[in-house]
């Protein structure tokens, strides 16, 4: 990454505070998969009943990203006791959702990528079938989650999933046989389609005929309200359009996270703290650190792509807002398990301003990959 002297120095800084950090939170967490803190201390979804949380990869990724930063083989072993753990998620299928994408990239398929280990692909390639078991053909969309008890969800694709579509396009680089890509390739274009308004804002949830694909409806899903903004979705469209034309190298996969990324940075408040939803009342301010690194890792992306006189705005955004964030709300203290600590899950919650394990891992990527010291996980 083309940063200045100074900017290295602090990029090299905070790394040096996550890593002596996540030393020691890598012990205390060894046997837990964590999601957010409690007083400082990890949770653990490992148990049968969170067990397939979708959540539950960013562990091991975060974990697999230390091990080939540092080369410390006690990552390793850490990650792949809780890849291990997942099993048992795959063999009961049907609580499993669009999410796979995040589980298995993370866990599996960074092992694999890192150690070659023969269980880790078959876990890979075992989750991306799946994956694909729940395309549509008829509508061109991945069904978004299972039933919920307040309604029909089978004609939902959610811009999330364009996150998922990683293990599509890994699963046929692995094997040689293109259709992984193809299924790949028919969500991400019908997202484009249907997902990005003409000013770059981003929907969270569209509702499609399952029959014929016709758009029925949107919902603000975790955002604010209909026709909203939820910054999480945002970040995960530029974010996921840059990992779909990573794997295809189609320019309007490109284009697309651009202009959701310019959406994204006109609208960043000048204090530099992302709210849940760009279009929510100014009070209550709640906020999400989550959106802000996932953005950041989306954006300098963007930047590696585009041409120099080109890159600089992705860039210098993606700086700012981690200064701000390593700056005003993250935690570098050895003796607590989380590093993010202002981040919402959704704007209509009971709790705010709390730590999450995605929100850690994004931050973390983010910081090496202003190093280029970052390994290509999705
Ligand atoms: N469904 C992923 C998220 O909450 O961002």
């Amino acid at each position: 990454m083309n940063i200045t002297s100074t900017d290295r120095l602090w990029a090299e800084s905070v790394w040096e505070a996550v890593s002596a950090k996540l030393s020691a939170v890598r012990e205390r967490s060894a046997s837990k998969i964590p999601f957010t803190t409690v007083q400082g201390v990890h949770d653990d979804r490992s148990l049968p009943e969170t067990r397939n949380f979708w959540t539950n990869g960013f562990w091991a990724g975060l974990l697999w990203q230390m091990y080939q930063a540092t080369g410390d083989a006690r990552y390793a072993q850490t990650a792949r006791f809780t890849e291990g753990i997942l099993d048992q998620d795959l063999e009961e299928f049907e609580k499993l959702h669009h999410d796979v994408g995040f589980m298995w990239m993370a866990s599996s398929v960074a092992d694999y990528r890192l150690t070659g280990r023969p269980e880790a692909r078959h876990r890979g390639l075992h989750a991306a079938s799946m994956l694909s078991g729940r395309f549509n053909p008829a509508g061109d969309y991945i069904r978004a989650w299972n039933e919920k008890p307040d309604g029909d969800t089978t004609g939902w694709a959610i811009i999330d999933c364009m996150m998922n579509l990683s293990i599509l396009y890994w699963a046929s680089e692995e094997t040689g046989d293109p259709r992984f890509r193809h299924v790949a390739v028919r969500h991400a274009d019908k997202s484009l389609r249907h997902f990005i308004r003409p000013d770059g804002s981003v929907k969270h949830i569209v509702e499609f005929d399952p029959d014929t694909g016709e758009e029925v409806c949107s919902y603000g899903g975790q955002g604010y309200a209909t026709g909203s903004s939820w910054t999480r979705g945002q970040a995960w469209a530029i974010y996921g359009f840059m990992i779909s034309y990573h794997h295809t190298h189609d320019p309007r996969y490109l284009d697309a996270a651009k202009r959701v990324a310019h959406y994204f940075i006109a609208n960043i408040p000048e204090n530099g703290r992302i709210p849940v939803d760009f279009r929510s009342p100014a009070e209550p301010f709640y906020e999400d650190d989550a959106a802000t690194a996932i953005a950041c890792c989306g954006m300098l992306e963007i930047a590696r792509e585009v041409p120099e006189n080109e890159s600089d705005i992705y860039l210098r955004a993606a700086i700012r807002l981690l200064k701000v964030m390593a700056a005003e709300t993250c935690d570098f203290s050895p003796e607590t398990d989380g590093i993010t600590t202002s981040c919402s899950t959704r704007y209509y919650e009971d709790r705010h301003n709390y730590n999450l394990i995605y929100a850690d891992y994004y931050f973390v990527e983010a910081v090496l990959k202003l190093l280029d010291r970052d390994f290509w996980l999705w």
